[in-house]
C-alpha cells in the first residue's frame, strides 16, 4: 500500500482514524506493517503490500467457502484479455470510460483486478479494489505499478471507509453473497451524496435452466470438489460451449443471413457475446459457475427494490445479454 491510502481509511469497527506503522517499505510502497485504530485500538496487519482487514479464518463458513473457491480461481486464471474493456462497459452500462476521470472509486469484489486496472487507466483519481479472498494477491501484482490503485483484503459487509467515494461498482459479486442486498447496501453506504453506484447481478429471468439443473450439481458436487479435479472436469462443458460458440453461434451471428436463424438458438444473446473470447476465458467462465457454493438469481422486481430501498434516483436498469441485470443510479444529496 501507499501512504496516500490512509486518507481514505477508517476503522470498520468504530469509524475512527487509523495510524500507520511501517516495518518494511520499498520506495513509496509499504510492504509490511500495521494499521491501528485511534479509538478502539484494533490493529490490522499489512502483509506483502496489502492491508488485511479480513482474514478467511475469521469469517462465517458460507462466506469462507465462496472466497476460497474464487481465491483459487483468480490465482489460477490470471490471463488478461483486450476484450475485457468492452465486456466491463456492458456490465456497468450506461457508464463510459470518461465517467471515471478524476473520480474516487470503490470496487466491491475486485477478483484478479481486471476492472480495477481499466478504471485506473481510464483516469480515476484513485480506485480502491477490495476482495475477501486471496485473489487480492493477483490483483495487487497486476496493479502495483499503477499509482492510483489500492488493493485491500476486506469483507464487503464490513468496509473500512467513510462515505467518501464518487462512484462504487460491483461486477459479479453480490449474487454470491449470503445476503446480496445487504452487500449492495454496504457498498452504497460508502458513496457520497450525489455520487453514483453500479451493480451487475445474475437474473432470474431466462435462467430457469440454471437454477433447475446446474444449481443442484454446483451445490452438492462441484463447489465441494477438489479444485484441481474441477479444473479438469470443467473442460468438458467449457469445451462444448467453446465449440458451439466458435462453430455455430459466432459465425451465424456474424452473417447477415444467419442472424435471423441465430435468434432462435438457445441462450443466443449470451453465447453470441462470449463467442469472440478464446479458450482460456471460456474455461474461466464455466469454472466460475461451478466453483461458487452460493449463487442467487435475481428478478427484475427484486433488483429494482434494492435501488428504491437505498433511495437512489436517476436509476437505469438494463437487461444484459438477456440473462442478467445491470443497475446504475445516483445517491441523492440529502
Ligand atoms: C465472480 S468473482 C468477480 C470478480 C471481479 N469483479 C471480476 O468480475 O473479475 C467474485 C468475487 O467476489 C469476491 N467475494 C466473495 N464474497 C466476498 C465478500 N464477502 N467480500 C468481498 N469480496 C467477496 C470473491 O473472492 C471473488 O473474487
Ligand atoms: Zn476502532
Amino acid at each position: 500500500m501507499r501512504e496516500k491510502l490512509l486518507a481514505y481509511l477508517v476503522c470498520p469497527g468504530c469509524g475512527q482514524n487509523l495510524s500507520l506503522s511501517v516495518t518494511v517499505a520499498q520506495a513509496e510502497e509499504i510492504l509490511e506493517g500495521s494499521l491501528t485504530c485511534a479509538g478502539c485500538h484494533r490493529s490490522v496487519s499489512i502483509s506483502r503490500g496489502i492491508p488485511r482487514f479480513a482474514s478467511l479464518d475469521e469469517v462465517d463458513s458460507d462466506k469462507q467457502a465462496t472466497a476460497e473457491g474464487f481465491g483459487w480461481q483468480w490465482t489460477h486464471f490470471v490471463q488478461e484479455d483486450k476484450r475485457y474493456s468492452e465486456q466491463f462497459l456492458g456490465w456497468i452500462k450506461p457508464v463510459r470510460p470518461e465517467f471515471f476521470v478524476d473520480k474516487v472509486v470503490l470496487e466491491g469484489g475486485c477478483g484478479k483486478g481486471r476492472h480495477t486496472q481499466l478504471a485506473a487507466n481510464w483516469g480515476a483519481k484513485d480506485i480502491i479494489g477490495i476482495d475477501l479472498s486471496i485473489a487480492v494477491e493477483t490483483a495487487y501484482a497486476a496493479t502495483r505499478q499503477l499509482p492510483n490503485v489500492h488493493i485491500i483484503q476486506a469483507d464487503i459487509y464490513s468496509l473500512p471507509f467513510p462515505r467518501c467515494f464518487d462512484y462504487a461498482f460491483s461486477v459479479g459479486v453480490l449474487h454470491h453473497l449470503p445476503n446480496p442486498k445487504r452487500g449492495f447496501e454496504s457498498l452504497a453506504s460508502k458513496v457520497k451524496p450525489g455520487g453514483h453506484i453500479s451493480a451487475w447481478v445474475y437474473g432470474a429471468e431466462n435462467n430457469e435452466w440454471i437454477t433447475r439443473w446446474v444449481n443442484p450439481v454446483r451445490n452438492k458436487l462441484t463447489s465441494r470438489m477438489d479444485r484441481h479435479v474441477l479444473l479438469q472436469l470443467s473442460k468438458i462443458p467449457a469445451g462444448t460451449i467453446y465449440l458451439a460458440t466458435k462453430l455455430i453461434y459466432g459465425p451465424l451471428n456474424r452473417s447477415k443471413s444467419g442472424k435471423s436463424l441465430a435468434r432462435h438458438l438457445f441462450y443466443n444473446e449470451y453465447f453470441k457475446n462470449v463467442a469472440p473470447f478464446g479458450w482460456r476465458e471460456h474455461h474461466t467462465i464455466v469454472f466460475d459457475h461451478l466453483v461458487a457454493p452460493t449463487a442467487f438469481y435475481l428478478s427484475r422486481e427484486e433488483f429494482e427494490q434494492w435501488w428504491r430501498d437505498i433511495g437512489a434516483d436517476e436509476v437505469t436498469i438494463t437487461w444484459h445479454n438477456e440473462n442478467s441485470w445491470c443497475g446504475f443510479g445516483r445517491i441523492p444529496e440529502k
